[in-house]
């Protein structure tokens, strides 16, 4: 990666200037170079910050891409967590076939940036998303559509066929979640004819999420509720293939269930995704040899704060609070390197630091970082994420894709 200049990149950051001017940091090149240097130390940073660890990070990526190769399986990871090519190439480079991502944004800032293999894991019925997906392969990206309604496997059959293209396509199994998908078994053999009958569309797959499985407390509880779902799509690929349907593919699983999917008959190919941050709820979830903590992954992902206020002696304010970190999880905020403190929401822009006995509040002026509640929506929340070693900055990563872009219609191009 080219080196920041260190006064343009503080310029850039600081609040006069606003976001985007430290966009001029090139993602790909940072990831396909190996990271340079900024110059530019975490002391530096204006906060509220999204930083990644890098140590962590990439201890992450290896433990997915080490046991997808011991287990002889893919992946194919869920960038909806990062939301950001940078890692997205990363994950590739560890071995990913590609990545899934959740929306249409997501596919093109994807494609955009040069990545492989992009599955769009959720629904879309609008025709101008359609047209949008349509549009990526026409123009060479490699993409893969999730269908779980006939009505969604016409009208991408429609628009294919129209576009004179021929497009990916998995059928997407509803096993448990209820919120997208087919019924497994009779429902899903059913549209996988109808999608056969379509000859601008390929049958690639199956995917199957079971969200449901992805948290549940304690490895064995996590492993009965896991298997029972997945194992629905296991049959309903199996019935597939009996017809003579190609489906070479099974995709899903989570960063709570990667070690159980893989051990499912006839392979998976994983999506995780929070694997590469973790976060405080996910590390509750309990590890394979019954401890509390979920310590398969490192966390990675902190929230780099300033005490703002310390003019009680019982309490500290820092600068960030639910403009900061995602609140939809009951978990909340816990403070790095810093035994005893306890972090509540304290407003828009605050937290609020009090000290369990024989620990000590910070002081004003003081930095803390935060590993923070759930990192998927926590990221949606920053438009770049500094990549750290120490206490050096290596990169500045954009993310994309944060919501649906304004100025585009819903009406294929074209349209009027
Ligand atoms: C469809 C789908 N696949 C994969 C994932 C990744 O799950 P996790 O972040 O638990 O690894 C998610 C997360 O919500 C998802 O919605």
């Amino acid at each position: 990666m080219a080196a920041v200049n260190r006064r343009v990149f503080l310029s850039a950051t600081g609040t006069a200037l606003g976001a985007g001017l430290a966009l001029h940091v090139n993602p790909t090149s940072a990831a396909a170079s190996g990271l340079g240097h900024t110059g530019i130390t975490k002391a530096d940073l204006p906060t509220p910050a999204l930083l990644v660890d890098l140590d962590a990070l990439e201890a992450n990526l290896k433990v997915i891409a080490d046991h997808c190769r011991a287990k002889g399986c893919t992946f194919r990871p869920h960038a909806k967590t990062h939301k950001c090519p940078a890692i997205g190439k990363l994950q590739v480079a560890s071995g990913a076939k590609g990545v899934s991502v959740a929306t249409v944004p997501e596919a093109e800032a994807m494609v955009a940036a040069g990545v492989p293999g992009v599955l769009l894991t959720s629904p879309i019925v609008e025709p101008g998303k359609i047209a949008r997906m349509v549009a990526l392969t026409k123009q060479g990206g490699e993409v893969i559509l999730a269908i779980g309604h006939p009505r969604e496997a016409e009208l991408l059959a429609e628009a294919a066929a129209t576009a004179k293209l021929v497009m990916d396509v998995f059928v997407d199994l509803d096993v448990g979640d209820h919120r997208f998908g087919i019924l497994p078994g009779a429902p899903a053999l059913e549209l996988a004819r109808k999608i056969s009958r379509y000859g601008s569309l390929r049958l690639r797959g199956v995917q199957a999420y079971a969200g449901l499985a992805s948290h549940v407390k304690g490895f064995s509880a996590r492993q009965e509720v896991s298997r029972t779902a997945m194992l629905q799509a296991v049959e309903t690929r199996q019935l597939l293939a009996k017809e003579g349907h190609d489906v070479p593919i099974l995709s899903g699983g989570s960063t709570g269930t990667y070690n159980i999917d893989t051990e499912l008959p006839g392979g998976i190919e994983l999506q995780v995704g929070s694997y590469v941050f973790m976060d405080v709820g996910y590390r509750a979830i309990g590890g394979r040899s019954g401890d509390d903590v979920y310590t398969d992954f490192r966390p990675s992902l902190t929230v780099l704060t300033t005490v703002v206020s310390t003019t009680l002696d019982d309490r500290a304010s820092i600068d960030a609070g639910v403009k900061s970190f995602a609140t939809d999880s009951p978990a909340l905020p816990e403070a790095k390197d810093r035994e005893g403190l306890r972090y509540k929401f304290f407003g828009d822009e605050f937290g609020l630091l009090t000290a369990e006995s024989g620990a000590k509040l910070p002081r004003l002026g003081d930095r803390l970082e935060f590993y923070v509640p759930h990192c998927d929506p926590t990221v949606n929340l920053y438009d770049r994420i500094y990549a750290t070693r120490g206490d050096h900055v290596e990169a500045v990563w954009p993310t994309v894709a944060r919501k649906e872009t304004a100025d585009r219609t819903t009406k294929p191009a074209g349209q009027r």
